[in-house]
């Protein structure tokens, strides 16, 4: 796959899903969508959600379900990788979105060299730990008033499988 052009073509359970790079023109729609996701304190103002997406080293996936955006995931890349923020809009959730989004934004981590991923959630987003818990992360500490209303953090953690790149290059076996 080349990280560099237009990312994937997904289709499940006749969503018609599209996961692909983030547009400019995104931008209004992901910020509303994230309002809707997380409370006061939690959520992005404009100009955060802007700066981070901005940021060298930032990669923005956004889930397209024919012409409609179903979800998305910022995040960040280093030796150790960072999803800064993944959002499903309500309608769509629990219909593997998410995961989508996730292992998406992992293989393209992976590809820029993370060997690992961090992120932070709220102790008391019971579904975001049930998920992150289901894709492989761990706790490995607390953050104590993380966010701006005062709640704590968890910081979850998942080691991402070595590449074998000889695989990639290994011809197809015709025996
Ligand atoms: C967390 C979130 C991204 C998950 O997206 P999703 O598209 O609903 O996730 P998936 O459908 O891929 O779920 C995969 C699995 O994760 C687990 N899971 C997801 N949401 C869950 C929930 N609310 N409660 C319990 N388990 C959940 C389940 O094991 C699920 O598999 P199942 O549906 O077969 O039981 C979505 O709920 C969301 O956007 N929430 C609001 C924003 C947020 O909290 N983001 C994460 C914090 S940064």
């Amino acid at each position: 796959m080349d990280p560099a052009g237009p990312f994937a073509l997904a289709t499940m359970s006749g969503m018609g899903l599209l996961v692909r790079d983030f547009r400019a023109d995104d931008f209004e729609t992901l910020w509303r969508i994230d309002q809707e996701c997380f409370p006061p304190g939690i959520s992005y103002s404009r100009q955060e959600l802007k700066l981070y997406i901005r940021r060298r080293g930032t990669l923005t996936i956004v889930a397209d379900s024919e012409g409609e955006i179903a979800g998305f995931i910022v995040a960040h890349n280093g030796p150790t990788g960072h999803v800064i923020t993944i959002d499903v809009v309500g309608k769509a959730r629990r219909s593997g979105v998410g995961s989508l989004l996730l292992e998406a934004a992992e293989t393209r981590l992976q590809a820029a060299g993370s060997r690992s991923v961090g992120l932070e959630t709220a102790v008391d987003n019971v579904g975001a730990l049930s998920f992150y818990k289901r894709h492989g992360y761990s706790v490995v500490g607390t953050c104590s008033r993380y966010y701006s209303n005062g709640v704590d953090a968890l910081v979850m953690r998942k080691e991402l499988p070595v590449r074998d790149k000889g695989a990639e290059l290994r011809p197809i076996d015709q025996s």
